[in-house]
């Protein structure tokens, strides 16, 4: 067995995965929650057009593109490995845990709140990102170049409330899932520094907390101008 695959089958290389890609996503949410804040524009969707033809077209974004559908992919995977090997290295549980004081919530429902996420993901990539490479999109012309109407599917998707209880509820548990995840990515890698540690945790807390309003405020301001 070579060390990289005795490093990606042992327990601290499955860990190191998880943090790893779970960084690299909080980055791509980063970038997303970004460019998506050009549907507040007010310009009728055009410079959310243009960025969404750029981010589907430029070569080095849909390297990073590829990259995120991978770190997707293996982040979900190897939970599901982690948690069963937690549950067979301990089938019976502690006899005498206090889960509730000594952890917190949202530590002890990372699996819960990721599968909700993945629900909401699969919801919200078949809806937008789906309808974007393949879908029947009507277009727009922008200074004698034609571009896809995205703004006009996003901003008829979130005119049903169903959809919108959806997005706003499923930000909820992004929060608390980045709020665990955050800290858990950074105990595993180890980084520890007496002067930048609190100053990162303090990022990290924020972060859980904008972010997610950010992205959950989108369907709301839509629906309530449209
Ligand atoms: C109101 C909030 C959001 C809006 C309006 C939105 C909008 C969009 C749109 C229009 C696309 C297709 C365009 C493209 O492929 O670049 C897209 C793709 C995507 N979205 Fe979102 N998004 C939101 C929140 C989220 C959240 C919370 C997540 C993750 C938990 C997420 C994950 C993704 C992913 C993985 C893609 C595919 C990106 C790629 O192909 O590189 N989005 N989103």
């Amino acid at each position: 067995m070579s060390w990289v695959t005795k490093t990606l089958s042992s327990t601290l290389g499955r860990k190191l995965i998880m943090a790893l890609t779970g960084l690299f996503l909080i980055l791509f949410l980063t970038g997303h929650v970004s460019g998506n804040l050009l549907l507040f524009k007010g310009d009728g969707g055009e410079a959310f057009n243009i960025y969404a033809k750029f981010m589907t077209t430029n070569p080095a974004v849909k390297l990073l593109s590829y990259l995120t559908y991978i770190s997707v992919i293996a982040h979900v995977i190897y939970s599901i490995i982690l948690t069963q090997m937690n549950k067979s290295a301990r089938p019976v549980g502690y006899s005498e845990s206090k889960a509730s004081t000594n952890s917190t919530w949202s530590s002890r429902n990372m699996g819960v709140l990721g599968t909700i996420i993945l629900i909401f993901l699969v919801v919200h990539l078949q809806g937008f990102w789906a309808q974007m490479h393949w879908g029947e999109i009507p277009t727009v012309t922008y200074e004698g170049e034609e571009y896809k109407d995205l703004y006009l599917i996003v901003s008829e998707a979130f005119k049903q409330e169903w959809l919108v209880a959806l997005y706003v509820i499923s930000m909820g548990f992004l929060g608390y899932h980045l709020s665990h995840g955050f800290s858990s990515a950074f105990q595993t890698l180890g980084l520890n520094h007496k002067k930048y540690t609190p100053a990162i945790k303090t990022i990290g807390k924020l972060y859980c907390i904008v972010v997610p309003v950010l992205f959950a405020s989108m369907p709301l301001y839509i629906y309530f101008t449209s």
